[in-house]
């Protein structure tokens, strides 16, 4: 038999419930596994930062990357180990730096979707010091009238927030022309779009994607952090559901993105998704809870088979092949199926399936164990402890015992009717 060595690194911020069940997990298939008489050990590592040589081999063929969406050394370091040492990188660094959630609004445009009606503004400020700026507002920037923008996304209320998105910074919910002002002068540097406001919508769908595997959620914003994933099972229509399964396939193979949570609202007949691009994508027990063991195994399947196929960060986009099927005279369904052929063939779905029903049958019993464990408990409780102020931990430690506890009990169920 010939022995492999793979090498996971995972790029952490504060994050402490997902890695810790993640290696656990990993620890308990045996970190190996014998494919086609192969066999491939895995080493998980948690990468520190430093001053890095451009030549120096990188030595992990796969990244999960929580941070090099805002760390700049860390997002060149993955962008040097796609060019140079063929690593793969979930996700993608030079798209999620490129693209962001603007360019995904152009491209399901271009591919036949809804989105809500939105306009991109130029930004309110610019360094007063700074010449060459001052030289081009003043010459070549056209006044123009805020309002009108407001009228052309279909009248108040608007959504005015930034062309590239994250953790709801910069959002605000603008409802009349005092508003509006002041959020645009509060936008300062930032460029801004103006999006028509979806209200009255049924249902907010998250959908969890991580390779082809999609996980849709049904969200309430209005809920304090803890509270927003709602445990409910059957809240999207089976035409809906594979809709936005599909959809959000298409967006995460189009851009290269292999772990992305993908937000629509739902309203009558019509689906808006308004936020498809969110690079380091909510995996905290304290909001995922009942969903958090889902997210770990996922993210377990998807490494490990990056690992064991040696799959490497597509740097190339095949927009063009979904482009040509954008612009063909078939009806739109037609259009859907096939930009969805592409995705899969994208994530290699057919391979991924069978890598998981061949190799990861043990892993549901395993992460079954896992969450009934001493071992998960003591992660529960050091992430409540972090999370919460001392006079809520009692509170809160019962809160996810009983949410994971159930979560145990519906999965054994399944698990028994297979
Ligand atoms: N067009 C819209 N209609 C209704 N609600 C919206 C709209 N755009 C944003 N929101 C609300 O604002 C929140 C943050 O907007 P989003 O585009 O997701 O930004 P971020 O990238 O910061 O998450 C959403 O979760 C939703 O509650
Ligand atoms: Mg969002």
């Amino acid at each position: 038999m010939s022995f492999q060595l793979r090498r996971i690194a995972l790029l952490l911020g504060n994050e402490y419930a997902w890695p810790a069940s993640y290696e656990a997990l990993i620890r308990r298939l045996g970190s190996h596994l014998v494919v086609d008489g192969r066999r491939f050990d895995f080493e998980i590592e948690r990468l520190t930062i430093e001053p890095f040589d451009l030549r120096q081999p990188v030595r992990h063929q796969v990244i999960i990357d929580r941070l090099g969406y805002w760390h700049m050394t860390v997002r060149e370091w993955l962008k040097k180990a796609t060019l140079l040492n063929d690593s793969h990188t979930v996700n993608n660094p030079f798209t999620f730096q490129a693209m962001e959630k603007h360019s995904a609004y152009c491209v399901m445009i271009r591919l036949g979707f809804q989105i809500p009606e939105t306009w991109l503004i130029p930004q309110r400020e610019w360094d007063p010091e700074d010449a060459r700026a001052q030289f081009t507002t003043q010459t070549y920037h056209k006044l123009f009238d805020l309002e009108k923008v407001v009228d052309a996304v279909g009248g108040y209320p608007v959504f005015m927030k930034p062309y590239d998105g994250g953790g709801w910074r910069g959002v605000s919910h603008v409802t009349d022309k005092a508003e509006l002002e002041k959020a645009y002068n509060e936008s300062g540097k930032q460029t801004m779009h103006i999006q028509q406001g979806v209200t009255d919508y049924e249902i907010f769908c998250r959908c969890l994607g991580c390779g082809p595997q999609v996980l849709p959620m049904r969200y309430d914003p209005g809920q304090p952090l803890h509270n927003r994933y709602r445990i409910e099972h059957n809240f999207l229509s089976a035409e809906r559901a594979e809709y936005l399964l599909k959809l959000t396939r298409i967006i995460n193979a189009f851009f290269g993105w292999e772990y992305n949570s993908c937000e629509s609202l739902l309203r009558g007949k019509d689906i808006f998704p308004i936020d498809f691009a969110n690079a380091v994508p909510d995996t905290s027990l304290i909001s995922l809870h009942y969903y958090f063991p889902w997210a770990i195994k996922a993210l377990v399947r998807w490494s490990l088979f990056c690992a064991v196929t040696d799959r490497r960060t597509r740097l190339d986009l095949q927009s063009k092949e979904y482009f040509a099927i954008a612009d063909r005279d078939i009806p739109f369904a037609e259009k859907l199926d096939e930009y969805h052929r592409l995705a899969q063939d994208y994530f290699e779905a057919e391979r991924f399936d069978e890598f998981c029903a061949q190799q990861l049958a043990p892993l549901d019993e395993a992460a079954l164990e896992f969450f009934s464990s001493r071992d998960w408990d003591d992660v529960l409780v050091e992430r409540c402890r972090r999370s919460f102020p001392p006079h809520e931990h009692e509170k809160f430690i019962a809160h996810y015992r009983g949410l994971i506890s159930h979560w145990v009990k519906t999965e054994s169920e399944r698990l028994a009717h297979r």
